[in-house]
């Protein structure tokens, strides 16, 4: 399994902005390379989850999107919000919460016309103003034909799913996009919890490609860390 670690990579602990700082975009460069050129994954479109909620997935889904994107569009990019529990990715590109997801799969709505552009390289599509009806949208009959279409317009496909022990949503959601890359909190998420979202996950007919230790901190200072 290819292991990822990040850094406290996003300052301040705030979430990924339009732009990564240089050294985010290191660590996600080198991220995007191990999951997309790991010979791991089956497809281009790959599933960013955690095993509980408020490990990092979003930021990781996001921060991921963006290292991987360039505004010049040489590759297109899609970040999807699948977390229909509680999508934030709007919030952290500061962009509309909706329409999105949502009303592609429950109206019927032309994906084209709910992106949102965060650059050349990267489209949005939020959860949507009608998220909460969770249950029906991953039920939908288009969850499959949305991706499909999606494949046929971008280079890679990112999308963030609610914390697998909490919902069934990203379970369900592992057999259409069976490339997952998990997030963990460092030293924080028991192992324990990590090995039931993989079980879950694989009894989604999902694989789990990699996985990131996100938040790690170093008990050594900086400025000593250095010298050893
Ligand atoms: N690498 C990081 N550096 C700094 N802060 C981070 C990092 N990763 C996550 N955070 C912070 O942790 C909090 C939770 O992050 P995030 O929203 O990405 O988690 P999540 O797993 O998507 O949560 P949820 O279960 O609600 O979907 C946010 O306040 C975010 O800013
Ligand atoms: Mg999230």
């Amino acid at each position: 399994m290819t292991q990822v670690t990040t850094t406290k990579a996003i300052p301040n602990g705030q979430p990924a902005r339009a732009s990564l700082s240089p050294k985010a975009q290191n660590i996600y460069n080198s991220l995007w390379a191990s999951v997309f050129y790991s010979g791991k994954v089956t497809s281009k479109i790959v599933m960013v989850c955690s095993a509980v909620r408020q490990e990092g997935a979003s930021t990781t889904a996001c921060a991921l999107a963006l290292a991987g994107s360039v505004p010049s569009g040489a590759d297109r990019v899609a970040l999807v919000d699948f977390n229909l529990r509680a999508p934030s990715l709007h919030k952290y590109l500061k962009l509309k919460p909706g329409p999105g997801v949502a009303e592609i799969l429950i109206e019927g709505r032309d994906p084209a016309s709910v992106a949102q552009r965060v650059s050349g390289g990267l489209d949005l599509y939020s959860a949507g103003n009608e998220a909460g009806r969770s249950l029906e949208i991953l039920k939908s009959q288009n969850v499959k034909e949305f991706f499909r279409m999606l494949s046929e317009g971008y280079d890679y496909i990112i999308v963030d799913a609610a914390a697998v022990n909490h919902h069934p949503d990203a379970q369900i959601l592992a057999s259409t996009v069976p490339d997952i890359l998990l997030v963990a909190r460092a030293e924080q998420t028991p192992r324990e919890a990590v090995a039931q979202a993989k079980k879950r996950l694989e009894a989604g007919a999902g694989s789990v490609v990699g996985m990131v230790m996100n938040m790690r901190t170093y008990p050594i200072p900086k400025f000593l860390y250095k010298r050893v």
